[in-house]
């Protein structure tokens, strides 16, 4: 997509490479047992579908609906459970998959929350990181890329629900968002 307001941050092809450098790590992580995926919607969908299938090992899944950020740009501050998940989790060696983890309030909010439901363990596989914008402690023990704090689109990521389907990380240029 040629869009003006678009800049490219990370190339659909840098963005697969990674994907399966994560998908090696994770498999070699856990070796035995079963891996129980959670994925973060919306915007984690693309990354999910990607990582699972980079995985060596056999996976169940499952969603979850969870939301600090309105509209626009700027988290709200409130999280919000829109979809709990559809099977229990205890006992079960957890991996949440993010796309991105800005402030930290969605992720250390959950963390908490799947915490009290005595999973074995749990860990955060998360594409993007915007560490300059920390406001909650998370430990993301996988990482595809460190961003600078700028507001990015695409692989899932989205500005007022558009732009999810590009296969690239996009910036999407300040002057321009009056307009959308
Ligand atoms: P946090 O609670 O501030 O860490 O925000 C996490 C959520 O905010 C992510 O799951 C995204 O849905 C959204 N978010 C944060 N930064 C961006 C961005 O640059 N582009 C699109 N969504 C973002
Ligand atoms: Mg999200």
């Amino acid at each position: 997509m040629t869009d003006p307001k678009l800049r490219v941050l990370i190339s659909a092809e840098k963005i697969q490479a990674r994907v399966r450098e994560l998908g090696e790590k994770i498999s070699a992580d856990y070796p035995t047992g079963k891996l129980h995926m959670i994925c973060i919607l919306k915007g984690a969908a693309f990354f999910m579908a990607d990582l699972a299938r980079a995985l060596n090992r056999d996976v169940s899944i499952d969603f979850m609906g969870i939301s600090s950020y309105g509209k626009g740009k700027t988290s709200s501050g409130e999280v919000k459970v829109t979809k709990d998940l559809d099977v229990t989790i205890e006992g079960a060696d957890i991996l949440i998959v993010e796309d991105i983890v800005d402030s930290g309030v969605t992720l250390n909010y959950l963390m908490h929350l799947l915490d009290q439901r005595k999973p074995r363990s749990i860990r955060i596989a998360a594409l993007l990181d915007k560490p300059d914008h920390r406001l909650r402690p998370v430990h993301v023990a996988y990482v595809g890329f460190e961003i600078p704090d700028e507001f990015v689109v695409g692989y899932g990521l989205d500005y007022a629900e558009r732009y999810r389907n590009l296969d690239a990380i996009c910036v999407l240029e300040d002057d321009q968002q009056a307009e959308l």
